[in-house]
């Protein structure tokens, strides 16, 4: 569309006003702004704003009565021990064949930690102070050795931090892998909207868009080229992950294993809620579909809800950890009849401008963001599939500057995980009641990543190093 095209398509939208101080703007403004337009679907931001603001419909409770879904438990927990084992194998033969890729959501603006950059950028563990992306890729480098295939890993970034993004790993040469084998790409963007509808602008000359949520991770994939590159290569599923979670198995073979043997589209691991108001997505069943529902979208009621046996009854948390199968990837990006993720609403307080083009930041919420979620597309997928895990193994999320989910809480977690490991090997490490070190120490997921992989290092080691402070095992 040429540029008079785009301004008249606003005005007959009734947006008009986007290009309020249009004979303000130099040539390249006016045209970097009808650019950030024609990104628009302007029917789309109509109908989200007559469904989700107007009507103010919730995707999840008008959908039906929600059931706690079920679940495969851990061995420990009364699951089939013999199950888990064969999962394990058949992920660890995927991983041979070089089946699996890594898949790192990183788009996301990270406001609630007030940490300016990347959030992959930003430092986690406990004595050598790596960044998020470090100990990511060293797990990711860590399953390539183990089963003699180095991974490729996918990252999706934003505008905003794309280019950050990639030189923060051009100048740490890529933490060991192999450049080839990494690659980025940026997600979409939604505009915002003020209650009445109008798009909001940011500056004079340019709209204030946002990144469309992780569920935007499904087109972007596909917008890519990444699907084809996954094709060209064998993979055929994603090990789908948050960039804010240093906890987690990047590359789980059990889990791999699962999803592979029950042929499905698209699995998820779940823990048990640590209390009625933590803020994670619950598993549920709905028409019966498996879906997750967001915790701002369960009633308080049913998230205290207990059983006979005085346990939740909807306790399965989401912790965001999925895995996803190529084709299925394509499908849901392909998009057709029936087959869309739905948008939610998310009241947010936007930087904007007043009518004299001053900029605003509101001291409350003045406006609406549209996010997709990948969680969205379980009960569009073929045998979905939920399995439990630990959450010692498994989560904690850096998502808060202080309080729950910070990086204080984050790093007890690790230094808790690095005490179990060499205590399980025979290490003396001593710890407090929580199972917290009584010495700040960490270990490279180079030297191992689980139980198994840091005793084995460990009985290699001669001499053994001494428990002390800052010990760091390579
Ligand atoms: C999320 C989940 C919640 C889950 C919890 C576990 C949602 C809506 N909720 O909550 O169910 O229990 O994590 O930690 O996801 N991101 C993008 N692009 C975006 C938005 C987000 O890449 O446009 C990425 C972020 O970089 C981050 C992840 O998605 O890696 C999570 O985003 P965030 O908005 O922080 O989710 P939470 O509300 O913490």
């Amino acid at each position: 569309m040429r540029q008079e095209e785009i301004v008249r398509s606003f005005q007959t939208a009734g947006q008009g006003h986007v290009f309020a101080f249009w004979s303000e703007l130099d040539t390249d403004e006016r045209a970097a702004l009808v650019a950030q337009a024609a990104e628009i679907d302007l029917d789309e931001v109509a109908r989200l704003y007559r469904s989700l603001v107007a009507e103010k419909a919730s995707p999840v409770s008008a959908a039906g009565q929600l059931e706690p879904a079920p679940y495969e438990p851990l061995p420990e927990k009364g699951g089939d021990a013999a199950k888990w084992q064969r999962a394990r194998a058949k992920g660890e033969e995927a991983l041979r064949a070089g089946r699996v890729a890594a898949f790192t959501v990183a788009g996301g603006q990270g406001t609630r930690l007030g940490y300016d950059g990347p959030k992959g950028t930003f430092a986690v563990t406990p004595v050598k102070h790596k960044p998020l992306f470090q100990v990511f890729a060293e797990k990711i480098l860590a399953a390539g050795r183990r089963h003699g295939r180095p991974l490729h890993w996918f990252i999706m970034t934003s505008h905003a931090n794309h280019a950050p993004t990639e030189a923060f790993f051009a100048e740490h040469n890529f933490f060991g892998l192999e450049k080839a084998r990494v690659h980025f790409f940026r997600q979409g963007r939604m505009p915002a909207v003020d209650f009445n509808g109008k798009i909001l602008l940011e500056t004079k000359g340019t709209i204030a868009l946002s990144p469309d949520g992780h569920g935007g991770s499904l087109r972007a994939l596909h917008r890519s080229g990444a699907l084809d590159l996954m094709a060209r290569e064998g993979i055929d599923t994603l090990s789908y992950f948050q960039v804010d979670n240093p906890l987690v198995r990047c590359i789980d073979p059990e889990f791999i294993g699962f999803h592979l043997l029950e042929r499905s589209e698209m699995s998820s691991k779940t823990i048990p809620k640590a209390y009625p108001e933590e803020k994670v997505g619950l598993f549920c069943r709905q028409n019966g579909k498996l879906i997750v529902a967001e915790y701002s979208d369960v009633p308080m009621e049913l998230q205290r809800e207990k059983s006979a046996d005085g346990a939740l009854r909807f306790s399965a948390g989401s912790i965001a950890i999925h895995l996803i199968d190529r084709d299925f990837a394509r499908r849901m990006a392909a998009g057709g009849e029936g087959v869309a993720l739905p948008f939610h609403r998310a009241d947010k307080k936007i930087t904007t401008i007043d009518a004299a083009g001053n900029s605003v930041k509101p001291g409350k919420p003045n406006g609406v963001k549209f996010e997709l979620f990948v969680f969205d597309a379980l009960p569009f997928a073929r045998s979905p599939l939920v399995i439990e895990t630990r959450r010692a193994d498994d989560f904690s999320p850096v998502k808060n500057a202080e309080g729950v989910d910070s990086p204080q809480t984050c790093r007890d977690d690790q230094l808790r995980q690095f005490a179990r490991w060499l205590n399980a090997a025979g290490a003396h490490v001593a710890v407090d009641g929580t199972g917290l070190p009584q010495v700040k120490l960490e270990i490279s997921p180079l030297f191992g990543d689980d139980a198994e992989s840091v005793a084995a290092s460990w009985r290699r080691l001669a001499p053994r190093p001494p428990i002390q402070e800052n010990l760091y095992l390579e």
